[in-house]
């Protein structure tokens, strides 16, 4: 595992489109597994301004979405099919065929589920899967439970996300209570994954995530911590608790092997 910590949530974007677009030039058929939400918004920025300027090239990429939310239109401008033609797709040079979204209105979302993670499958599966966390810890829509499924499957929404979430809806009553993920073994088979992490109030999570070197159910993103080429891409802010504790870490072990100097780090 890598963790970088870059100044904000610019330079994570700069840093993140950057390793996107080496690891896309890498390859002649490329399948990229795509996040919604605020956190990868200004990646995508930066995703179209480079093919803009000709530094990468989506003719054969294909891409596989995370999630959507259940029953919901998919020009709904909260759909996350919206989302990406609006901030991505709609700017640069993929073909639609090669466009991979769950479907929010099926009659059968579970052949939809089905049939997802079978496309992925005969495609090889994802080289890079891009993330974000929620503030409860889920991984598209993986919420924290007693379980964890593996496959694509329909879920209920957690109330902290729906209230999380609610606030790009009219009111929190409005909003689906459901959605269709991706399992996190779809994720996990992914070849390499970026989770990004930006802002103060994802900083109590990810410090949750990595502080005891665990997996937790409570905590769906720290099954991540058992990828082999897993990069966790945050800001200074997110990064402000995991680093004190880090520190305080550091000192207590310190001072346990050498008594005699005790010493205090800096921690603030
Ligand atoms: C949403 C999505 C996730 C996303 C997360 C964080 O509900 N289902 O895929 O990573 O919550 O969103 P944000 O980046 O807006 O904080």
């Amino acid at each position: 595992m890598e963790i970088i910590i870059a100044k904000n949530q610019e330079e994570v974007s700069k840093i993140a489109a950057s390793q996107i677009i080496k690891e896309i030039n890498k390859k002649k058929c490329f399948v990229l597994g795509l996040a919604t939400g605020d956190t990868p918004l200004d990646t995508y920025k930066e995703l179209i301004k480079a093919y803009k300027n000709g530094k990468v090239d989506f003719k054969d990429v294909k891409t596989f979405n995370l999630d959507e939310y259940l029953n919901i239109g998919k020009n709904d401008v909260n759909s996350y099919n919206y989302y990406m033609h609006h901030n991505l797709f709609d700017h640069i040079n993929i073909k639609s065929e090669n466009i991979h979204l769950l479907s929010s209105d099926s009659k059968d979302f579970r052949n939809t589920a089905i049939k997802y993670d079978k496309l992925i499958n005969e495609n090889n599966g994802i080289d890079l899967q891009i993330l974000g966390i929620g503030i409860n810890g889920h991984i598209g829509f993986n919420e924290p439970d007693n379980k964890l499924l593996l496959d694509t499957h329909i879920t209920d929404l957690a109330q902290k996300t729906l209230e999380q979430n609610s606030k790009f809806f009219p009111d929190i009553y409005k909003m689906p209570k459901q959605a269709i993920t991706m399992g996190l073994g779809t994720i996990m088979r992914a070849k390499k994954i970026l989770l990004l992490v930006t802002g103060e109030r994802k900083a109590p999570v990810i410090a949750k995530c990595l502080r005891n070197n665990e997996i937790n159910t409570d905590i769906p993103a720290s099954t991540l911590l058992l990828h082999n080429n897993l990069t966790i891409l945050l800001d200074e802010e997110a990064a402000s608790i995991y680093l004190k504790e880090k520190k305080m870490k550091e000192n207590e072990n310190f001072n346990k092997k050498y008594p005699n100097y005790k010493r205090e780090f800096n921690t603030a």
